[in-house]
């Protein structure tokens, strides 16, 4: 049994329901891949090496554990990694339909790709990094809600 999960997001910047995600991957999975999409569409906040870091640092005591970059198609990416599972959170019904759709769509574009849906912990459910974004830029007190290593950086980013 192929044991490599995949775990792709935009990851501007990762949040602690992110982080429970990975954990949770890492129960069942031998290998959890964090997959940072560029997504230029999102216009980020931090660019992908800096979203790359910043999970680094939050994951730097969990095993099993890879992160990276990756373009283009994600079916492409789960296949060159030969993993085979793509990890998504499901937080709230709202995110039901959107999954869905992703999902058959990567079905559709490869049989031999299956997506796992997990639910993070309740008290991350109502967390995006939209919301972190917004909160951390008038100044709010966003420490709990993302990994300790973020704090800075957004704080860098909205001049503090
Ligand atoms: N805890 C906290 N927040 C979470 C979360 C969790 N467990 N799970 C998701 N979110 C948030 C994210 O922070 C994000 O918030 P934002 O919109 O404010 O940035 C939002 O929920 C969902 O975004 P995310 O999980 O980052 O995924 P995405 O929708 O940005 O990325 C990709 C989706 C990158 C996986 C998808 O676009 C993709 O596969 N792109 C590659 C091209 C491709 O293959 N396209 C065809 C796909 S059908």
């Amino acid at each position: 049994m192929n044991k490599t999960a995949i775990y792709p997001g935009t990851f501007d910047p990762v949040t602690n329901g992110h982080v429970d995600l990975i954990k949770r991957g890492l129960a069942i999975f031998d290998r959890v891949i964090v997959s940072v999409a560029p997504s230029p569409k999102k216009a980020p906040l931090f660019s992908a090496a800096e979203r790359v870091e910043m999970i680094i640092e939050a994951t730097a005591d969990l095993k099993g554990v890879e992160v990276e970059v990756f373009e283009g198609l994600l079916v492409d990416h789960v296949l060159a990694k030969d993993a085979g599972v793509v990890i998504r959170g499901l937080r709230a019904v709202s995110d039901f339909e959107y999954e869905l759709q992703m999902a058959l769509m990567n079905r559709r574009l490869s049989s031999k790709v299956e997506t796992v849906f997990m639910m993070p912990s309740e008290e991350y459910s109502y967390l995006t990094s939209t919301v972190i974004k917004e909160v951390a830029g008038y100044g709010g007190d966003v420490v709990g809600l993302v990994p300790d290593c973020v704090i800075p950086r957004l704080e860098k980013r909205f001049g503090k």
